[in-house]
């Protein structure tokens, strides 16, 4: 892909962000779609995002995705918010448009992509992680009206925090459980691993109670290097339908490609560059 002049650049801000595989896939659209576009990775400090946001509006970027630390510090310097940036207090996506800035937050998108064609409103789930992911995730299941939602987290404060946020927002029952608790649990229709366990180099896996998973459980896990992991395999060894992070990573990605652009992202193509990848 050559860069000139005339090509607009999209970003993705982070801090680290050497392993983001945003750019793998942008970059194959862009060049899927022949559009005159590139996508970079930047590393910013926390103390440099106020100027990075300020001086934006003032630049002919394409857009800009944010990931870990600057979802929340990005917002005091955006000028609107869409409904789910606003609520969940996180950003990953920035659109600039005629001096403008707006955020968004294409992850519950990309959440709410992995749960088409199940019936959530009459599953019961549970949520292993309440970091800025799970919270995402939470989200989305209630908004779908999950029916039974379980959550449970290492630190047992923050999911609290997460149930309290969750409860006044949607009114809905929501039941923390410790960890070395779940065995207490019936069968999940839906599992979701919103923590870095059984991620590349992390070293730790998940293990959850076998009798938590049968064959009416769909499992997901947000971790998709390995696209494999161990909880995904014991859960299909169980019989359990399995999903890796995979679809949300492309799903959340496209999302952002469509408001920047306003073109139909194409999906296929963008998970293809993050599975050949992988
Ligand atoms: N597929 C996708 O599109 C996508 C999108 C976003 C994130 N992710 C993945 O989801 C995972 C979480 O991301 P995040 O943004 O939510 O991170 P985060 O905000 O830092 O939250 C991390 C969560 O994992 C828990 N955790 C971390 N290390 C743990 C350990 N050793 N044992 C038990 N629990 C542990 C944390 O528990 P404490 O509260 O106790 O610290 C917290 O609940 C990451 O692997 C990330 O790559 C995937």
């Amino acid at each position: 892909m050559e860069i000139k002049g005339s090509t607009k650049i999209a970003i993705v801000i982070g801090h680290p962000i050497k392993h983001s595989m945003s750019p793998i896939m942008h970059n194959r659209a862009f060049r899927h779609l022949g559009m005159d576009c590139s996508y970079i990775a930047l590393d910013i400090k926390p103390e440099g995002i106020e100027h990075f946001i300020k001086g934006l509006r003032y630049t002919n970027i394409l857009g800009v995705n944010v990931t870990i630390p600057h979802k929340t510090a990005v917002i005091p310097y955006l000028d609107e918010l869409s409904e789910e940036a606003k609520v969940l207090k996180a950003v990953n996506t920035i659109k600039i448009s005629e001096e403008k800035l707006t955020g968004y937050n294409t992850d519950v998108y990309g959440f709410e992509k992995c749960l088409e064609g199940l019936d959530v409103a009459n599953a019961s789930a549970l949520l292993i992680g309440a970091g800025g992911a799970g919270k995402a995730v939470a989200y989305t299941l209630c908004k779908l009206n999950v029916k039974r939602l379980f959550i449970t987290n290492r630190t047992e404060e923050r999911a609290k925090q997460l149930i309290h946020f969750l409860t006044n927002l949607f009114g809905i029952d929501i039941t923390f459980i410790p960890f070395d608790k779940l065995e207490t649990l019936e069968t999940m229709n839906i599992l979701v691993n919103a923590t870095p366990l059984g991620m590349e180099g992390i070293g730790e896996e998940l293990n959850i109670p076998p009798s938590l998973i049968g064959k009416e459980t769909v499992a997901i896990d947000l971790v998709y290097n390995p696209p494999k992991t161990e909880f995904l395999k014991i859960a299909e060894s169980l019989g359990a339908r399995t999903l890796n992070g995979i679809k949300m990573l492309v799903y959340q990605g496209a999302e952002s490609f469509r408001i920047w652009t306003g073109i139909a992202p194409p999906v296929e193509v963008m998970e293809e560059a993050i599975k050949e990848y992988l």
